[in-house]
């Protein structure tokens, strides 16, 4: 008999981790299913595609399957928004996202994340020195959150004291379902207009003193002399902040689980 399929509900990843056997059941039942339930109200459901083959065809396919059109979200929001969100290279389809893929690459050579790999250890044995005096830790909130945020404070060249009040809006920019982040109405969008805001600063002082980094690279014309847009690159920022962090934090703390 089919189990009950919920990919989406926080709290089954809460009790049991990823849902595997749903996932393996799609796999070999329904590998292209008509996900209906667990959204908010006015939620629109989703094609849940569980094969790789299927996902390689839909992520090489973005004529058939856009990330722009709907944008790559869950919910529907208004369509003022989703033209903003369309600036954000996750909700790009071809020629723009291939643009947008060629300045950022410039920017993420082995070159310039080879520099980075000494200074990766550094901050490792201080956070690791850290927790050794106080003799216990929370691996999590001490150890896996804290390291791909202050490596990214690096990337960007963003001084490590922002690096907290970064963490926190990184939180509340990706928490708005979550009971823990949902301090005030609106702190979503405060977090995320406070961290357009970070973006736009950095990218200023890089403007105006440029240095042998990563945004220095971003913020060049390409040999067309074109250039990201301020809108642009904000909105860079914005998503490597979110992007970069909850994924490798999670993966951190999953990989020290198995470990154990
Ligand atoms: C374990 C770590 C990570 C995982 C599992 C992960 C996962 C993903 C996935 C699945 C996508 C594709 C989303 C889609 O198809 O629409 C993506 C896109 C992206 N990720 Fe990651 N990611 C990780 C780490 C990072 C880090 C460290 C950064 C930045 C420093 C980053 C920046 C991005 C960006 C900018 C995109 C958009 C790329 C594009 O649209 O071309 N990610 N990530």
């Amino acid at each position: 008999m089919a189990p009950e399929i919920n990919l989406i509900d926080p709290d089954a990843y809460q009790r049991g981790g990823p849902p595997y056997e749903a996932f393996a059941w799609l796999r070999g039942h329904d590998p292209v299913f008509w996900h209906a339930i667990g959204g908010e109200p006015g939620w629109p459901g989703f094609w849940a595609v569980t094969r790789h083959a299927d996902v390689a065809r839909v992520s090489r396919h973005a004529e058939l399957f856009s990330s722009a059109e709907r944008l790559c979200l869950f919910g529907e929001i208004p369509e003022p928004q989703i033209e903003l969100q369309r600036l954000m290279m996750l909700n790009m389809d071809p020629p723009q996202h291939t643009r947008q893929r060629a300045f950022v690459n410039r920017g993420f050579t082995p070159r310039m994340i080879g520099r980075l790999e000494e200074h990766i250890a550094q901050i490792c044995h201080a956070l690791l020195d850290e927790v050794r005096e106080a003799g216990r830790a929370d691996f999590v909130t001490e150890i896996a959150a804290p390291l791909p945020l202050w490596v990214i404070c690096e990337l960007v060249g963003a001084p490590v004291e922002d690096r907290h009040r970064l963490f926190e809006l990184s939180n509340l920019l990706i928490g708005s379902a979550d009971p823990e982040f949902q301090i005030r109405p609106k702190a979503q969008q405060d977090a995320a207009a406070e961290i357009y805001a970070y973006g736009a600063a950095l990218a200023e002082r890089r403007r105006a003193a440029p240095a042998d980094d990563i945004i220095t690279r971003l913020l060049r014309p390409d040999s067309n002399g074109e250039a990201l847009t301020s809108d642009e690159f904000d909105l860079f920022f914005l998503l490597l902040t979110v992007a970069g962090n909850e994924t490798t934090r999670n993966a951190a703390a999953g990989g020290m689980l198995a470990l154990f």
